[in-house]
């Protein structure tokens, strides 16, 4: 029996170190240089090509190398019947918190304004806003959300979050799926953290902006799909938002020639807030393959009806 590696645009080279130091029994190979497909029982997979899991006629286990799953589902020939699971680890949300604060922190000590003024020998004093001042809204309180809202309320921050399902969060203000014109209008920083589904695609457009504070900063850190670009760039020159930090995109690499390069208020970073470390995740991957050739129940399995 055997692992997959699909991730041709992903290196394989630190998953198949990982393994090879926890599990170093197990046969890993990287497609398309599979010898036996007959022998591939869990394929881990980062957007793989249409119709590539079909190959395998043993697969027992379809594993994401991330904690989202929509680039799976890009591929309409995945096999239905075949359960998915995904990463959770407390090292993604740690990572997550971790760029979030930064991107926060110097929104609202107005770095970036300092760094432009220093171009010019520019000495000017900027407004800087106290945490206690600053209102942070996340929209999506799933693993990541959840440990992000709860962490900015310990530092200080006003926290509110908004789920589908209402979530209990210490010194967090929830909402659920039909309070979101509640929520949407309180922030000062609007973090989007929700996964991508057909309901949350093109969620940050004009209306949503519309209705939040003049002036509030947002940063995606979920999926460039939730962002309708048009409205984006039209939200900014009207001054409906102040600025953002971007960090996934409709396209990844971000082409060079794309108008976000431009924008001097907006911070892009290459989707780096929180990435899967092979060496933390491999244990609940060898974990999963060895209760799928068991037959035993899987962890971390997703609700593929839900889309996320
Ligand atoms: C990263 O974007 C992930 O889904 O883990």
């Amino acid at each position: 029996m055997t692992i997959a590696l699909i991730c041709p645009e992903k290196a394989p080279t630190p998953w198949l170190t990982a393994f090879a130091e926890q599990a170093p029994d197990i046969n890993i190979e990287v497609w398309p240089n599979i010898s036996n497909n007959d022998a591939i029982t869990l394929a881990l997979c980062w957007q793989q090509p249409t119709g590539s899991l079909l190959e395998f006629s043993h697969l027992n286990v379809i594993c994401s190398m991330g904690a989202g799953i929509d680039h799976l589902l890009n591929d309409k020939k995945m096999p239905a019947n075949i359960p998915v699971t995904r990463i959770i680890d407390p090292n993604l949300a740690t990572s997550m918190f971790e760029y979030l604060l930064t991107a926060v922190t110097d929104h609202m000590s107005a770095l970036n304004k300092y760094r432009q003024q220093q171009a010019q020998g520019n000495w000017q004093w900027q407004r800087q806003v106290p945490f206690s001042k600053t209102h942070i809204g996340i929209l999506g309180l799933g693993q990541l959300g959840s440990h992000c809202a709860s962490k900015f309320a310990q530092l200080g921050f006003q926290v509110s979050g908004w789920s589908t399902s209402k979530k209990d969060i210490d010194q967090v203000t929830t909402y659920s799926q039909d309070e979101f014109d509640d929520f949407i209008k309180v922030p000062d920083v609007l973090i989007c953290l929700l996964p991508l589904t057909d309901a949350t695609r093109g969620i940050l457009n004009k209306s949503l902006f519309n209705q939040l504070k003049s002036g509030c900063y947002l940063i995606n850190v979920a999926r460039g799909g939730h962002l309708v670009e048009a409205d984006f760039i039209e939200g900014l020159e009207r001054k409906q938002l102040s600025g953002a930090c971007l960090d996934v995109f409709e396209q990844e690499p971000l082409p060079a020639s794309h108008p976000f390069w431009q924008l001097s208020n907006v911070t892009i970073t290459p989707h780096c807030s929180s990435l899967t470390r092979p060496r933390s995740v491999a244990k609940q991957i060898i974990e999963n393959y060895h209760r799928g050739n068991n037959h035993e129940a899987l962890i971390n399995v997703v609700d593929i009806s839900r889309q996320y």
